[in-house]
């Protein structure tokens, strides 16, 4: 349900969303349960060992579809929600396509990327529960200031794993860590599984420490559900509804979060399309989880401490630029979903995302997050399939800009003549 909201009284086009959208209750079968490192099912929030808040923790694993967003959050969303929805009117017009190209714009956040939508709610719960650091491992500094935004507000301490490459790579975003006052402890580790293994052993040490995570668990992308929320009413109000939805696909975050609110009306029956509504998960070629991977039971961390998941895993991961695309698994209702045949995957290589990123920067005038130049390549191939008069309506989440991530862009004109 989406209202218009009373804080927004003085703003009569601001509509947010009061809920998170949770699709388990509408999935054809239930959602299979994680298993603990024995192999024992998980069966509710009593046995699921993250250290997560217990708040999230019982959201992970809620039968209710709409869970409420706590007033406090909802005032600090109002600050740079409802996020544009944007027509791509140059892209279209350079890639000479009939297709209508829509991009919901999640990289005006203040992180500059859609991670901050659920770093606030960790950072709310965490402090409710009266806890004074969140503990996190990661591989890309965007989620860092994500939670460093979001501590600050909350008044909650930061402490991040990060991979001493990406900072190294990028002083700029340390720089802008220090700002937010995030602990960083640089780790030695390529693989995020084993760095979030670091954070979780860390916070067991620290009654006053708890984990924190801006991906893949089930309640990261029940946050993200805000952005498709908006987006059904954005383009509902234009009278269009997409042909196609379109998501990078890292731990499944931000295509959850796009792409469930319209699901939802697909599994209750009440989309009235003749053509059923197309939804495309990208993947970087280095981590194909969803396209080359084994449904299954997998562990996520390679020290086999953390839970195991149902999910498609790439056991080989090939080394390559990735950024945030950069996890051998994803979240365990998209990979639920692809498993059901509900979505489609597809994977590009490094290079040819980035140039896709080249075209939309050049023609739209934002520099794209690495990651969301994934979802940008699928699009142009989308759009130019289009035949000679098909309308057809391409929405796609802009997860993220990626002025600060210029080393990544700067890697690629390195390697390439473009
Ligand atoms: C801008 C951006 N988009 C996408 C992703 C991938 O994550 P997810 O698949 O959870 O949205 C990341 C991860 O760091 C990111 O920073």
């Amino acid at each position: 349900m989406l209202i218009k909201h009373p804080l927004c009284k003085f703003m009569s086009k601001k509509i947010l969303s009061t809920h998170y959208y949770n699709i388990i209750p509408d999935l054809p079968n239930p959602l299979p349960l994680p298993k603990n490192k024995n192999g024992e099912l998980i069966n509710g929030a009593k046995t699921f060992s993250l250290p997560i808040c217990e708040e999230l923790k019982s959201q992970e694993f809620s039968q209710e579809s709409e869970i409420k967003i706590p007033e406090p959050i909802l005032r600090f969303y109002q600050r740079y929600r409802p996020t544009p929805l944007a027509r791509a009117l140059r892209l279209e017009s350079y890639l000479k396509t009939p297709a209508k190209i829509f991009y919901k714009n999640e990289s005006v956040s203040f992180s500059g990327n859609h991670k901050l939508n659920t770093a606030i709610a960790t950072a709310y719960y965490a402090k409710k529960q009266g806890f004074k650091q969140i503990v996190s491992g990661m591989n890309t500094v965007h989620s860092a200031l994500a939670l460093g935004i979001a501590g600050n507000y909350f008044g909650i301490g930061i402490k991040v794993f990060l991979p001493q490459r990406n900072l190294a790579e990028n002083s700029a975003l340390e720089t802008v860590l220090k700002i937010f006052n995030v602990v960083v402890v640089p780790v030695s580790d390529k693989d995020l599984s084993d760095i979030l293994a670091q954070a979780v052993n860390e916070v067991k040490k620290d009654s006053k420490s708890v984990y924190g995570i801006c991906s893949f668990l089930n309640h990261t992308l029940f946050h993200q559900t805000i952005i498709g929320q908006e987006a059904k009413r954005q383009i509902q109000e234009i009278g269009l509804m997409p042909d196609v939805v379109i998501g990078c696909c890292g731990g499944g975050s931000n295509l959850g979060g796009i792409a469930t609110p319209f699901l939802e009306d697909i599994l209750k029956g009440k989309s009235k399309r003749k053509k059923p509504m197309r939804f495309i998960a990208v993947e970087s070629n280095a981590y194909p989880s969803l396209t080359k991977g084994e449904y299954a039971h997998h562990f996520v961390d390679q020290n086999k401490i953390l839970p195991q998941f149902m999910m498609y895993s790439c056991s080989n991961p090939l080394e390559e630029s990735a950024n945030g695309l950069k996890f051998h698994g994803v979240s365990p209702i998209i990979s639920y979903l692809y498993n059901l045949g509900f979505l489609e995957s597809r994977t590009y290589d490094f290079k040819l995302a980035l140039k896709a990123a080249l075209i939309f920067a050049r023609e739209e005038g934002i520099v794209p997050a690495p990651e969301s130049a994934y979802a940008i390549r699928a699009v142009i191939d989308e759009a130019r399939k289009c035949k000679a008069n098909e309308e057809k309506v391409i929405l796609f989440n802009l997860s993220g800009h990626g002025s600060l991530d210029l080393q990544t862009y700067a890697d690629f004109f390195g390697k390439t003549t473009s």
